[in-house]
């Protein structure tokens, strides 16, 4: 059997850098994405090492121009997306009150509309690979608890991951019974770069460690086709479940 292939955006650290890093040690050649090209060819490199061939390719999930380019270089190197990790999202807190209109649009950009243009131009690809040897691709969405319950200052956020995870039922609905099925994982806080800022409200040791959010995507993609998981909440331990 070929290696099945994987594209993982924000793949140079935190979440998507362990889920590239269990699917290398699995076997899975990869498409690696990030902004930055010095850390991502670093984590490219180091991945390489599990014996797949790996592609690091730069993109602004900002940028459509950029969004494209980076799906048909995945395309141009390995010819299937046997799972499409739409991970690569930013953060953005404040009031209502005051958030801005214009970063309302950036996250939307870079949190939705990335994954919307991706999972469009790949659904070829992702069609063709589900009918393989497979059997099913798959595209594992990393969304968010603040997009399954709204909490305080997240507006912008919580709704821009409430709309990922819409997309990938749409996409159910669509494509399921042909084998291309979706998943948006939905965790609590979870320590990385992106909420160190807040470890004076809540402690790293106290967040969702990210090498188990990436344990369930990898899991996810082990799954056959007769199944379809359209989201899973992550919470931490204690009394509030639905509490990022
Ligand atoms: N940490 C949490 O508490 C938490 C909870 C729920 C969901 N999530 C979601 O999980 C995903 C990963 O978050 P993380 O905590 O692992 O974040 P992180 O540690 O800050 O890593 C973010 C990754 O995405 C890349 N990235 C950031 N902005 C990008 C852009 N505009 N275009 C392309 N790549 C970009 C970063 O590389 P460059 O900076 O080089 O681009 C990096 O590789 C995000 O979608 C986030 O919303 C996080």
């Amino acid at each position: 059997m070929t290696a099945p292939a994987a594209l993982v955006t924000g793949a140079s650290r935190g979440i998507g850098a362990l889920i590239a890093e269990k699917l290398a040690t699995a076997g899975w050649d990869l498409t690696v994405s990030a902004r930055s090209a010095g850390p991502l060819q670093e984590r490219a490199a180091a991945l390489a090492g599990h014996g797949g061939t790996v592609r690091a390719v730069t993109a602004d999930m900002g940028s459509e121009e950029e969004v494209l380019a980076l799906a048909d270089a995945h395309v141009e190197a390995f010819g299937r997306v046997d799972a499409l990790v739409l991970n690569a999202g930013m953060g953005s807190i404040g009031a209502i009150a005051d958030f801005p209109a214009r970063r309302f649009d950036k996250l939307y950009a870079v949190n939705v509309r990335s994954a919307f243009v991706l999972v469009q131009r790949l659904l070829p690809t992702l069609r063709t690979s589900a009918a393989g040897e497979r059997g099913t691709a798959k595209v594992i969405a990393v969304s968010s608890l603040t997009g399954v319950a709204g909490e305080p200052l997240n507006s912008a956020y919580g709704a821009s991951k409430a709309a990922l995870t819409s997309l990938c039922e749409t996409l159910n609905t669509e494509e399921s019974e042909g084998g291309v099925t979706a998943t948006a994982v939905c965790p609590g806080y979870v320590a990385t770069d992106m909420t160190a800022p807040l470890a004076d409200q809540v402690a790293p040791e106290a967040m969702i460690d990210a090498a188990d959010v990436a344990e369930l995507v990898v899991a996810l993609t082990r799954l056959g086709r007769s199944v379809v998981v359209p989201s899973i909440p992550m919470t931490r331990p204690g009394p509030h479940l639905w509490r990022a």
